[in-house]
Formats: C-alpha cells, sequence, structure tokens
C-alpha cells in the first residue's frame, strides 16, 4: 500500500488536496494520470452498463436535490438525534432508543457469530486491554456497575479489573458498552442556497434570545406554532428542558428553508427522475438507470488512502424489475458484476462476494452482497449489490404524493386477477465506487519483478500492469536517440495517433532504458521505438510491458496494432 501511494504521489496519479497549505484531511486530487485512470474506469463501467445494453439509459442528475429527497430515503433522519457507534461492531444507532441496563446487570456483547466473536475478542483486547470470556458467540465478564461506569470481572472475582466511563446504555444489536462519545451529526454535508445569507437571520436571533432571561418563554413567544406543534423540534426541545438543545432546535428553525444537501449517494435520482425517464425514453420494466459521479459523505473515519474520503464517485445503477422476478435479476446483475471486475483484473481471484447477514440489511431489502476485494489490510468493499424491493420508490410516493408506478396493460394484478396491472417496480442496484475501484486496480496491477541486467546484475522492475484499457497513456512514442532524423520519424507518428484519438506520449528524456522503465511504472501498455532501422526500412519495434518482448511491425501500421490490441 506504502509503494502504491508513493507511486501515485510520484507518478502523478493522486496527490493530496491542497498540500501546499498542508493538506486537507481525506481530500484527494487526481493528477495527470489519476484523473485518465478515474476516467477510463469509470468509461469502462459506463460502456459495459449503458452503451452495451438495450434496457440500460443514463442520467446526469445535479448533486444538489430537493432536501425532501433526502427525508424520503431516510438520508436527513437522525439530525436532531444523538448517533454513536459501536467500537466494536461499528453498528451507528441512536442513543435515545437503545437499551438500558441497570447497574448491577451483565453486559454480554452478543456476537453474530463464533468467528466474529474471536474478531470482536482480539479487537476489544487490543484496544481495550481485556481478554474477555468467549462462549460460543457470547463475550461475556462485562458488568454494568452503576449509571456511569462499567468494568470487567475476572470469573468470581468481587472487584473489577478495570472499568471504563459507562454511557448507560449499550448498541442495540449486539449490547456493546464500548461506544463512542455521542454526536449530533448526519452524514450529509448541509450548504444554504439563495442568495441571502441564513447566518445573518440566526445571529440576529440569538442576539435576541441570549438576553431573555427565561430561554423557553422568549422562543414560545417567537415561534409560537412550532410550540404548539408538539411534534416540531423545537417543541421537543423545550419539553427536554436541555438549553443548548433549544438553541440548536432554532438555529435549524431559522435555517431549513434555505438548506441543502450534497447528495451522499448518486442513486436517489435514479427513483426521483424513474417516471420522467420511463415516460421519456420508452423504456418499460425490466429496464434499469444508470448514474456516475460525485458523491459526499461527512465520514467519521476516513481510511487508507482514497479507500473511504468524504468526496468520492460512485457508479450505480437501479434496475427496475417486476415484483416477484427480483431473485431472476439478483442472480443475473451478480454474475455481470464480478465479470466486469473480473476482466479488468490481473488476479480475479482477489474479487469475491459476501452475502449480507439478515441483521446487516436494511430492513426493507430481501438481499444484498458485496464485491469484496482482497486489499493489503483484507477483504473489503468495493461494490454493494443490493435488493431494495420497491422501498424507495414507495418512499417517493409517499413525500411526493406522485404515482411512480408502471401499468402493465397486458398482465392482471396478481391480487384482483384484473387487467392492468400497476405496480412500483421492484430494485436491484449494483453501485460501485469508481475511486475505490481505481485503488482496487492500482493495488492489482502493481508488481515488482527481479530481472537480470545486460551486466548480470538483479535489479527490481517495477511494473504497473494495468488492463490496457484502463492504462492512462496507451502508447510512447520514443526515438533512440535525439538525432540521425528519428525525432521527426517519432513526431510523424505521435500525430498519427493523436489523430486517431488514442492517448500517447512522445517521449525522447533520458536513455531508452530508463524511458522503458518509466512507462513500466505507470502503466503503458506499449512502447514504439523509432531506431537506426526506422530510417532505412520503415520499420519500428514495439514492446509488450508485461513481457518485455519487442516485435518489429512497419510505422504506418503502429496505430491499427495498438488499437486492435487495444479491442481485445
Ligand atoms: N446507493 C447505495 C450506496 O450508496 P454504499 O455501499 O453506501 O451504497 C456504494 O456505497 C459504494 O460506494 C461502496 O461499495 C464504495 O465502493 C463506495 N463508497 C461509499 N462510501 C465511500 C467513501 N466514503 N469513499 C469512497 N468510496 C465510497
Amino acid at each position: 500500500m506504502k509503494k502504491v501511494v508513493s507511486l501515485c504521489k510520484q507518478r502523478g496519479f493522486v496527490f493530496q488536496s491542497s498540500e501546499i497549505y498542508g493538506g486537507l484531511k481525506s481530500a484527494y486530487d487526481y493528477g495527470p494520470l489519476g484523473a485518465e485512470l478515474k476516467r477510463n474506469v469509470m468509461g469502462e463501467w459506463w460502456r459495459d452498463m449503458v452503451h452495451s445494453r438495450e434496457n440500460v439509459v443514463g442520467l446526469d442528475a445535479s448533486i444538489i436535490m430537493h432536501p425532501d429527497v433526502w427525508r424520503a430515503s431516510g438520508h436527513a433522519a437522525g439530525f436532531s438525534d444523538p448517533l454513536v457507534d459501536c467500537l466494536v461492531s461499528k453498528e451507528r444507532f441512536r442513543a435515545d432508543k437503545a437499551p438500558r441496563p441497570n447497574p448491577g446487570d451483565a453486559l454480554p456483547i452478543t456476537c453474530p457469530d463464533k468467528g466474529v466473536a474471536k474478531d470482536w475478542a482480539e479487537q476489544i483486547e487490543k484496544r481495550f486491554g481485556v481478554a474477555l470470556e468467549r462462549d460460543g458467540n457470547v463475550l461475556g465478564g462485562l458488568t454494568a456497575i452503576s449509571a456511569t461506569e462499567f468494568g470487567f470481572f475476572a470469573k468470581g472475582a468481587a472487584t473489577p479489573a478495570k472499568t471504563w466511563p459507562f454511557r448507560g446504555y449499550v448498541s442495540p444489536t449486539f449490547g456493546s458498552p464500548f461506544l463512542s462519545d455521542e454526536r449530533q451529526f448526519n452524514l450529509m454535508f448541509r450548504t444554504a442556497l439563495g442568495a441571502v445569507d441564513p447566518m445573518q437571520d440566526v445571529a440576529a436571533a440569538l442576539a435576541e434570545l441570549s438576553a431573555a432571561g427565561d430561554l423557553a418563554a422568549a422562543v414560545t413567544a417567537q415561534y409560537p406554532s412550532a410550540v404548539a406543534d408538539a411534534g416540531s423540534a423545537i417543541a421537543k426541545a423545550i419539553a427536554s428542558g436541555e438549553r443548548a438543545k433549544l438553541i440548536r432546535a432554532v438555529i435549524e428553525t431559522i435555517t431549513a428553508p434555505n438548506m441543502a444537501y450534497l447528495r451522499p449517494e448518486t442513486a436517489q435520482a435514479m427513483f426521483v427522475q424513474f417516471k420522467n425517464v420511463m415516460d421519456s425514453s420508452g423504456m418499460k420494466p425490466p429496464f434499469g438507470i444508470a448514474q456516475m459521479g460525485k458523491s459526499f459523505r461527512n465520514e467519521v473515519t476516513v481510511e487508507h488512502f482514497i479507500f473511504r474520503s468524504c468526496e468520492f464517485e460512485q457508479m450505480e445503477m437501479e434496475f427496475f424489475c417486476e415484483p416477484g422476478t427480483q431473485k431472476e435479476w439478483m442472480a443475473f446483475w451478480k454474475e455481470a458484476r464480478m465479470s466486469w471486475w473480473q476482466r479488468y483484473a490481473t488476479y480475479p481471484e482477489s474479487f469475491r462476494f459476501r452475502q449480507h447477514a439478515k441483521d446487516e440489511m436494511a430492513f426493507y431489502a430481501d438481499d444484498c452482497y458485496d464485491v469484496e476485494y482482497l486489499y493489503p489490510w483484507g477483504w473489503g468493499e468495493l461494490e454493494g449489490i443490493a435488493s431494495r424491493t420497491d422501498y424507495d420508490l414507495g418512499q417517493h410516493e409517499k413525500h411526493s404524493g406522485q404515482k411512480l408506478r408502471y401499468t402493465d396493460q397486458e398482465k392482471a394484478d396478481p391480487a384482483t386477477g384484473k387487467k392492468p396491472w400497476q405496480y412500483k417496480p421492484f430494485v436491484i442496484e449494483p453501485a460501485a465506487g469508481a475511486t475505490r475501484a481505481v485503488l482496487a486496480f492500482l493495488l492489482d496491477a502493481y508488481h515488482e519483478e527481479e530481472r537480470r541486467t545486460a551486466t548480470g546484475e538483479i535489479e527490481i522492475r517495477t511494473v504497473l500492469k494495468l488492463h490496457p484499457r484502463l492504462a492512462p497513456i496507451k502508447c510512447a512514442v520514443l526515438p533512440l536517440v535525439k538525432k540521425d532524423g528519428m525525432p521527426e520519424k517519432a513526431r510523424e507518428i505521435i500525430a498519427r495517433f493523436l489523430q486517431a484519438g488514442v492517448n500517447a506520449k512522445y517521449d525522447e528524456k533520458a536513455a531508452i532504458g530508463k524511458r522503458y522503465a518509466k512507462h513500466d511504472e505507470i502503466g503503458t501498455p506499449w512502447c514504439i521505438t523509432v531506431d537506426g532501422q526506422t530510417l532505412t526500412d520503415g520499420t519500428v519495434t514495439l514492446r509488450d510491458r508485461d513481457t518485455t518482448e519487442q516485435v518489429r511491425i512497419p510505422a504506418d501500421e503502429a496505430v491499427e496494432q495498438v488499437r486492435s490490441r487495444l479491442a481485445r
């Protein structure tokens, strides 16, 4: 991983964002080669998902959507709720809904299975310094000592061997008391739309409220209708008696009309535009809408270089099908997506499926798989393929009041036995990370090979065995030396490549061996060299990056030869 990160910087694939200002955590810029690689990955996805299929069309929706989209999708939930992460299982949950054991109660951590229990016991030992007792899938030995403290009691011990502050609740699924601080947060980045700066109104309201002796009374006087609505944030905050909560509720109320969010996924636009796309393009289920582009998440943990960042790119497709056919389509898309990943990989065995356990899936999903890649730190997610039922269309129907259905004139409604059948299609969603794909393909391609030089010494050849269609530069054209008409001939050849739209580069700097080494390192699949023979018989050498073998071909055929190899 370190070597790939270093190569990325040195050769211009990926830079830390705003590096000259000390860098911005978790934000990355794609340099000249990275920009090409990312475009190629996304281009290949689009070619496979949209251009090679009759039943999939594309969409390029705006990043900022109506705020109600995120209320309907469930992304906005939790704005005013304290969220907590379990430090062991990574489960994120609402603190106010969590189970609250009494002082003296045992706090068993119930893991999904024995294997996970072993992993989590090891994690806990490493991070918290205690070896919990393992009994099948349950980790024992923890007890709530009081409302604010829990401890580890070895078998039969009356006093704890170790204690920690207790939040008074445990995680709902596994019962873990190892929890992060409570945070009022949402993954979505907020922004304000409109010419008026809402901060001005916030400042004015706070100036007034801060002078008030009785905050609740002052808020009630200013926002009588919000206070009268028991479900409003202001009414709830007054009922809680917490000053900070009330101030926050007031700020939320003032800023709400202008509030907008950067999309945390590209998927929702495909549900929201389902009807428009279907009506305008004449598509009918089964059909898909595909989109790729930027998504933004204010991730609590950013990690592993571009693996998890706050700004990233996704490649998602919502495939709308008849209810009851989702199992077949899930099988279809699983196969299609895995073969896409493996087609571009040097090591196809580094990609696998992992089916989600029932308690891991969203409540509305009826099946879900991750395509996982074997990263240097272990297997991790690359793409999720979810069978989402008709949940999303149903949510958008509910929140928008618009019908998002397909009417099949030929079929009878299974419930009534009468034609036509009007239904909300079920959805299979293959959702891949484009920037994560860039990382996976770089890791898959990075090779170091030992080889013997002409003088008999062993040297390491670094070669990026990127699939030619992903490679940033398809072909380098190199004059053997900078004289005898070779540069002129090489320039003629490069001009033909550029005219044909093949990204080729002319390179005359350094000795020929160094130039080959540089192009091996950045993944250029072919090098064409103009040498003395070229000037007499019109042939050039075509060198293959992976085998380093060279063949002589007519210079006039160089473009066609590269193009036909790219098409393979
Ligand atoms: N619409 C479903 C959805 O967005 P997801 O599993 O949250 O599902 C899909 O995201 C893919 O997007 C993931 O498999 C991953 O490859 C990528 N992804 C998600 N969050 C990311 C992040 N913070 N940084 C980079 N890639 C991310």
